[in-house]
């Protein structure tokens, strides 16, 4: 099935036209950014960025909040970060026309003339093939007041989290905001100290959108790469036509990704509901001679065992099975990974990539990989697996973002699930399995898969020096915490 996926990359604007692109950002802009909003409420979209929230109800939050005289800003979330992941970078590599041609209808949908993308520094091809899109749409006439810009930030995980995403579209390192993106956007009105006092706002710093005070701060609206894409369709052919595939809570397709041990690792776009077991099929299958026991949704979602591989991908039928979609991209782990050899691999990716403002998660989510990796190392015991289990319970508290959950949601799911496995490997004689590495993807191409390798070297500290020097990112780089 292809919607927002072609099986062939579009090479120019023109093939895409021929396509039929287009036909939704012109029937958008006959009809007014109210019943545009309308129809995409009706669809039942749900946000492709990992969360599932509903998209047509965030346009109209945001569009609640806009400023009387400052744009509101549209944001293409392109920093595809989830390891496992590579179907944001897939859909822009072949048909970047869809993702700006829906960009374009939400700026028209919020009346703004700002679009930015952002992604990577380290995405190369995908921001050289953006650029040389929106040229192919500004010659064509498409984009009306409507200016493009494409940021190219860290390669931090942090930068995919939106309000992250935001920070550094305004020039600061990626640590999340405690203020959404409905009520901070990029274009920052600073509040006087009476403002402050008189509780117009919620910061002391900048003025909030949508307060009541008649604040001028526009807000901002953010969607993740595969959600854009999906919009100009629904707009052209309607929402009775996006609903005819997929399932009535997740209508439309979902675009997976499957690596680990499957014979081809890819990127397949199939209608929602389809099971997990079919699309590692569309990969081949589980390599010959492995048995696969998992498979595991990037960093976010509790793992899903074999057992559940008949699963439907939707929204509501991977929360019946505790767990979640979220950004689609399934790493299957066979019998060569331990599941403790896993759980320590997991808990490293978040306790490196926290950024330490809030203190549980650096430093709790510290000590479970600390834990973990020492027992993927063959030392430690029963009472480091006790001791990780509180850690867990404590990890979240007073999280600003969701990093610090996904411990709790994805090591304890693992430690749940295969307990008896693990106090098996830890008291067994077998060589101690050490930590998997999980990373995020640097390219996927027909030759096979490109691990970040030098993850295994990143520190807490997010330098790649020899010994971390025990300081958190947010203390490292700027104290920020001042000004946020
Ligand atoms: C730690 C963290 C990392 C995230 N990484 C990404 C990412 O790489 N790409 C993305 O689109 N959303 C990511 N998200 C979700 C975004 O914050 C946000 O929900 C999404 O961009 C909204 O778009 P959507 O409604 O279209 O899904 C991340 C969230 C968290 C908490
Ligand atoms: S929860 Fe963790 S990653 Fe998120 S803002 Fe707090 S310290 Fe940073």
């Amino acid at each position: 099935m292809s919607r927002v996926l072609p099986p062939v990359a579009y090479e120019s604007l023109q093939q895409y036209v021929e396509a039929g692109g287009g036909l939704g950002l012109r029937a958008a802009r006959s009809i007014s950014p109210d019943t545009v909003i309308d129809e995409l409420v009706a669809s039942g979209l749900r946000g492709r960025g990992g969360a599932g929230f509903p998209t047509g109800t965030k346009w109209m939050t945001v569009r609640s909040f806009a400023s009387p005289l400052l744009d509101t800003t549209v944001v293409v979330n392109a920093a595809e970060g989830e390891p496992g992941s590579f179907k944001d970078r897939s859909i822009i590599r072949a048909n970047p026309y869809a993702v700006l041609e829906g960009a374009l209808i939400a700026a028209h949908a919020m009346d703004s003339r700002t679009v930015v993308v952002g992604t990577k520094l380290a995405f190369a091809t995908e921001v050289a093939r953006l650029w040389s899109a929106i040229a192919e749409l500004e010659t064509a006439g498409w984009l009306g007041a409507v200016v493009f810009n494409v940021v190219e930030g860290p390669s931090e995980y942090l930068l995919g989290e939106e309000t992250a995403l935001l920070e550094v579209i305004d020039g600061r390192p990626p640590f999340p905001r405690i203020a959404p993106p409905f009520r901070r956007g990029v274009v920052e009105v600073v509040a006087t100290q009476a403002d402050a006092e008189s509780g117009s706002g919620l910061s002391a710093d900048v003025k909030m959108a949508g307060t009541d005070d008649g604040s001028l701060a526009p807000p901002v609206l953010v969607n993740n790469v595969e959600t854009m894409a999906n919009v100009p369709a629904i707009i052209a052919l309607g929402a009775r036509w996006f609903r005819s595939v997929g399932t009535e809570k997740s209508p439309g397709t979902v675009v997976c990704t499957v690596t680990g041990a499957v014979q081809h690792p890819g990127v397949h776009e199939v209608p929602m509901g389809t099971t997990l077991g079919e699309v590692i099929e569309l990969a081949g299958g589980v390599l010959p001679g492995r048995t696969a026991w998992a498979a595991l949704g990037g960093v976010s979602s509790a793992i899903v065992t074999s057992d559940q591989f008949d699963t439907g991908l939707a929204y509501e039928s991977m929360a019946a099975i505790g767990t979640s979609l979220g950004s689609a991209g399934f790493m299957v782990v066979a019998d060569d990974v331990a599941p403790l050899s896993l759980a320590a691999g997991v808990s490293r990716f978040l306790a490196v990539e926290s950024c330490g403002q809030c203190s549980h998660c650096k430093e709790d989510g510290g000590d479970i990989s600390d834990l973990l990796g020492a027992m993927a190392a063959g030392q430690g015991g029963a009472s480091d697996l006790a001791a990780v289990a509180v850690l867990l319970g404590t990890v979240g508290e007073g999280a600003r973002c969701g990093l610090a959950e996904q411990q709790h949601v994805v090591v304890g799911s693992i430690l749940q699930k295969f307990e008896s496995k693990i106090r098996a490997t830890m008291s067994g004689d077998a060589p101690s399995p050490g930590v998997h590495l999980v990373a995020e993807l640097v390219d996927m191409t027909d030759d096979g898969v490109v691990l970040d390798e030098s993850f295994a070297a990143k520190q807490p500290d997010w330098s790649h020096d020899r010994v971390d020097s025990g300081v958190s990112p947010v203390d490292a780089l700027v104290d920020h915490r001042q000004t946020r």
